[in-house]
């Protein structure tokens, strides 16, 4: 079985981390090649043919964090993202975890919820009714817009009805829940509330306005569990100073919207490795923080009764791996053959892992040393190598670098003509 734990991996050249990458994830040589071709991927024609008004491509950095054992399986995980330290810090929060077996994480099957808006409904309870009784025809009027899904037993399987009070009165809203398998999902629940519309008019009276899917996928939900040993933390007092680090996220809405961008810094980056949609999971996850009334922490951290540190991170994921950008975008689909997941479920699985292990390394860095220690070491190691140091001299240039407080490319260059 692959070993996602590639020792000193940071050090290595860009042609060994790639032939590392192309045995574990079995690549093609015509992989290999897109993966270096310096545009990102997308030619402009490409990018004329996904958005209006295309004038070119954007390329960001992609790399891999290494160490993940996500259920018994190992993952190297393509993270797309400008910010550096990110990956380093997944891979070291993952390096901790596999001490204690690595991460335990469980995905919801894929349920897209779908909302149709009806107003002037005069009579709301007894529209509810005629709803239910109905609900047959409407659902298989919603499953005959999608032979793939109803072939597979998927589609949509329920209908529920809530009323809304807004200013301007009551309105009535009917929700599909579909199970949309793989597929991020949106478009066919976005089709099957505009189909069923004009029926759910006809029963109840009154008139459909909005006919789209809720972002808040709270059908989807993922729920991943890690141990970090109580050593390999740094002992007794950083535990207790990391669930002390939890506990103002938790309670201070300031604090809290920086604890959760750092699990965003994970789950996003690789979100955006795959080609999904970000937006939509950052703004359900930030609903979800907010789910008590009161916007907290997405993760929470406690102590065994051995004292070892217990992380979990519950989140909801709208996310797929087949239909848009993540079949057409040619270094996304790499990206998903690199990571070798076969389900929606075990991608989301992958990138709630990538989230937790994001949110230890930054706690775990405020909770001790700080956060810019870390981050100029990594700045000053990016340097060295970038003056052409090999990964002997590399060590020696960063130490001397943050000795003498001269971190820049020029200091690196003088040193490295010293050595
Ligand atoms: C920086 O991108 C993310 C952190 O600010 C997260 C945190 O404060 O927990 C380090």
């Amino acid at each position: 079985m692959p070993d996602s734990s590639i020792s000193k991996f940071f050090e290595k050249s860009r042609k060994e981390r790639l032939d590392i990458i192309a045995n574990f994830a079995n690549l093609s040589n015509d992989e290999l090649d897109l993966l270096q071709i310096e545009n990102g991927g997308i030619s402009y024609n490409q990018a004329d043919k996904m958005i209006e008004n295309a004038i070119g491509t954007f390329s960001l950095p992609l790399g891999i964090a290494t160490n993940f054992k996500i259920n018994g399986k190992d993952y190297l995980v393509p993270m797309v993202i400008e910010e550096p330290s990110v990956i380093a810090a997944a891979s070291k929060g993952a390096k901790i975890a596999r001490i204690k077996g690595g991460f335990k994480v469980l995905a919801d099957k894929s349920y897209s919820i779908g909302q149709i808006q009806l107003l002037d409904v005069t009579d709301i309870p007894l529209a509810i009714k005629k709803i239910n009784n109905s609900s047959d025809e409407i659902l298989q009027l919603a499953n005959s817009k999608s032979n793939t899904l109803s072939k597979m037993g998927k589609g949509a399987k329920e209908i529920s009805c809530k009323e809304v009070n807004a200013p301007s009165g009551k309105m009535l809203i009917v929700e599909l829940l579909i199970d949309v398998g793989d597929a991020m999902g949106a478009n066919v629940t976005n089709t099957m509330c505009e189909s069923v519309s004009p029926l759910i008019e006809t029963i109840v009276g009154g008139r459909s306005l909005l006919r789209i899917l809720s972002n808040y996928s709270t059908r989807r939900i993922t729920k991943a569990m890690a141990t970090f040993e109580k050593e390999a933390v740094g002992g007794k007092i950083v535990v207790d100073n990391i669930v002390s680090a939890f506990e103002f996220a938790d309670n201070d809405v300031y604090r809290a919207v920086t604890h959760n961008k750092g699990i965003m810094n994970g789950t996003i980056a690789v979100a955006n490795a795959l080609g999904q949609d970000s937006r939509a999971i950052e703004a359900a996850a930030n609903a979800y923080a907010a789910k008590t009334g009161r916007y907290r922490s997405l993760s929470k951290w406690s102590k065994d009764d051995a004292g070892n540190l217990v992380g979990t991170l519950e989140i909801p994921l709208s996310i797929g791996i087949v239909g848009g950008i993540a079949n057409v975008h040619p270094i996304a689909k790499i990206c998903t053959k690199i990571l070798g997941v076969s389900s929606a479920q075990e991608l989301a699985c992958v990138i709630t892992a990538t989230g937790l292990a994001q949110n230890y390394s930054a706690i775990k860095a405020l909770a001790t040393e700080g956060i810019q220690k870390g981050h100029m070491r990594l700045h000053a190691r990016n340097l060295a190598a970038a003056a052409g140091a090999t990964p002997e001299q590399i060590d020696k240039i960063v130490q001397k670098m943050i000795e003498e407080k001269k971190i820049t490319l020029d200091g690196a260059r003088e040193l490295l003509e010293q050595i």
